[in-house]
């Protein structure tokens, strides 16, 4: 039995003195689950957030890092900064970073290699864009990104991944996917991750969906059998995070 997720990405939002109000005002409303709760928050809220959840069942999460170890990288954040400050899990690939910032499914893999390397969790990102869904080239592209993503990952380090599953037309638009869409493009990530492992790492590897999840429609969404819960961004800034938490 896969145990439940409910990871938030706070994106570029919140000042550390916001993001600790914030988990205060949260804290509370989703202690009583046995889902994992992990909000992603921006760097610099890091270990303001991990000094605030401590005691507590919350991990904090990075929303990206480098594949270096260090060195002359100007900007980037290395995988044992984040593992001193308390990060145990870390957003990789998200369709932001792939659009704004030109990460491509070659990095993705780097980065989730480098991750499993420092015993961080990836949440690994994927989805179609509308174009992509129209042009009915949904599952070919997910099945490349997560191919991409995993090469060079051993069975046993692929078991404890996260992949989430986040179609680009629902994101931030209010436009969720159906739960049917949703559970369709799930499954064939994890018959992807059977084609390429075998059942028993399939049936372990947690999926998530994220596009638009929110109290309302979270439950319905994690009523499916591939969708192991969910990655949330606006949603994940308000008390209606304990709501999907609770879902
Ligand atoms: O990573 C979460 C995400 O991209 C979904 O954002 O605001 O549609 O929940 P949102």
């Amino acid at each position: 039995m896969r145990k439940r997720m409910a990871a938030g990405n706070w994106k570029m939002n919140k000042t550390a003195t916001e993001a600790r109000a914030l988990i205060e005002e949260l804290k509370p409303l989703v202690a009583n689950t046995d889902v994992d709760v992990v909000f992603c928050v921006p760097f610099i809220s890091i270990i303001p957030a991990v000094q605030a959840v401590a005691g507590t069942g919350i991990s904090i999460g990075a929303q990206n890092m480098y594949f270096e170890e260090n060195g002359a990288y100007t900007g980037e954040i290395a995988p044992n900064m984040l593992t001193d400050a308390g990060v145990k899990h870390v957003i990789i690939g998200h369709s932001e970073r792939r659009q704004y910032f030109g990460e491509t499914d070659e990095d993705v893999n780097k980065k989730v290699l480098k991750a499993y390397e420092h015993g961080i969790t990836p949440i690994i990102c994927c989805g179609e864009s509308l174009v992509q869904r129209e042009q009915g080239i949904t599952i070919d592209w997910i099945r490349q990104q997560v191919k991409i993503a995993f090469q060079e990952v051993t069975p046993q380090l692929a078991k404890l991944a996260v992949i989430a599953y986040e179609p680009i037309w629902a994101i931030g638009t209010g436009k969720v996917a159906t739960t049917e869409q949703a559970e369709e493009v799930c499954r064939k990530i994890r018959e992807c991750i059977e084609e390429i492992y075998d059942v028993s790492v399939a049936e372990e590897i947690r999926i998530l969906y994220g596009g638009s999840v929110s109290g309302a429609n979270a439950a319905e969404l994690f009523s499916m059998p591939d969708i192991d819960g969910g990655l949330v961004g606006g949603a994940s800034l308000k008390a209606d995070f304990a709501k999907i938490v609770n879902s």
